[in-house]
């Protein structure tokens, strides 16, 4: 004789809850960090509770406000340029290794691959989608950005990567799959460009199939290390601030070097044409695809507020792949 069936749990409510039937109603959590903003509203960056969700969390998720067409147009021409890039019709800026997994990026097809290959990022994609263009520059995610960051946001525009299109496979084949613990403005620590924010336009909705954001909320407001300890072993130039954070205490773990959990994180989920904003102080990684055969492709890059002059080249590789 078999085991009894369990009871079902009861439908969610009109709380909140997820409203199937069978899955357990949790008010609250369901779209968490999830701001509906609406650009016909007379001041859409107002969303309520907009700014304080980020403050003391460190993230949001705009839900509507990029068009349904323009975020096709942006998987059609992102998709276009990542083509060119493999068939080499466009200048090799475009193509970057910079961000690979090690073992790919002197091997773009991958170990023992002699097959097409992967491009899984396409820099400055903007100058080759204008819908890219036109996203990244949306006159409302600028104004939220500015009452986040403060009235001076501005993008690098033409120099560091600009926008990436990011396509996210799990093969091993694939050169990149996931990304370990880091914060973004550890890669750049000896600059004054902080603070920041990283935005993040979904193409594909993500899920534990496809692979997701993992954050620590409130991380944001911790001294951070500069990447002294990182898994490659790169050296962190004496001219680094030692910390990056909005106050001064001391994270209650140091970061892990890989991709183990950390305690208080939670997975961030995104649905298509979401736009995902996390500041640079951070601490966030990526899991990989548990499912075979997917992709996870985004558009993602950053606005800073701190001082524009003091920009030049840096990229400290720390995170894990
Ligand atoms: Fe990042």
């Amino acid at each position: 004789m078999g085991s009894p069936i369990p009871p079902q749990v009861p439908a969610a409510g009109p709380d909140g809850g997820s409203g199937v039937r069978g899955v357990p109603s949790m008010p609250g959590m369901t779209g968490l960090g999830v701001f509906t903003v609406n650009p016909s509203d007379p001041d859409p960056a107002a969303a309520p509770g907009l700014a304080e969700f980020y403050h003391q969390h460190g993230f949001v998720v705009l839900r509507g406000l990029l068009p349904a067409a323009l975020v096709d147009s942006i998987e059609d021409e992102c998709a276009a340029a990542q083509r060119a890039v493999l068939a080499g019709t466009v200048p090799q800026r475009h193509g970057s290794t910079q961000y690979l997994d090690a073992r790919h990026v002197d091997r773009p097809n991958g170990p023992g691959e002699s097959g097409p290959g992967y491009v899984n990022y396409v820099e400055h994609v903007e100058e080759l989608s204008p819908a890219v263009r036109t996203a990244a520059t949306d006159p409302v995610l600028l104004e939220v950005l500015r009452r986040l960051l403060g009235n001076d946001v501005w993008a690098l525009d033409g120099s560091g990567s600009g926008v990436v299109y990011q396509d996210a496979r799990p093969g091993r084949e694939s050169g990149y799959t996931r990304i370990g613990w880091h914060s973004d403005w550890q890669a750049m620590p000896s600059l004054d460009v902080w603070p920041g924010a990283a935005f993040t336009i979904h193409v594909d909705a993500t899920s534990p199939a496809n692979g997701f954001l993992r954050v620590v909320p409130g991380s944001h407001r911790w001294a951070t290390p500069a990447p002294y300890r990182n898994i490659n072993n790169v050296a962190v130039p004496a001219d680094a601030r030692p910390t990056g954070g909005y106050g001064n205490a001391e994270p209650p773990c140091s970061m892990p070097l890989g991709f183990e959990k950390v305690p208080g994180e939670i997975a961030v989920y995104a649905e298509r044409g979401d736009v995902l904003l996390h500041d640079a102080y951070l601490w966030h990684s990526a899991a990989r695809a548990t499912a075979d055969d997917t992709t996870r492709r985004h558009v993602r890059s950053g606005y800073y507020a701190g001082d524009r002059a003091s920009y030049r080249e840096q990229f400290i590789k720390n995170a894990a792949r």
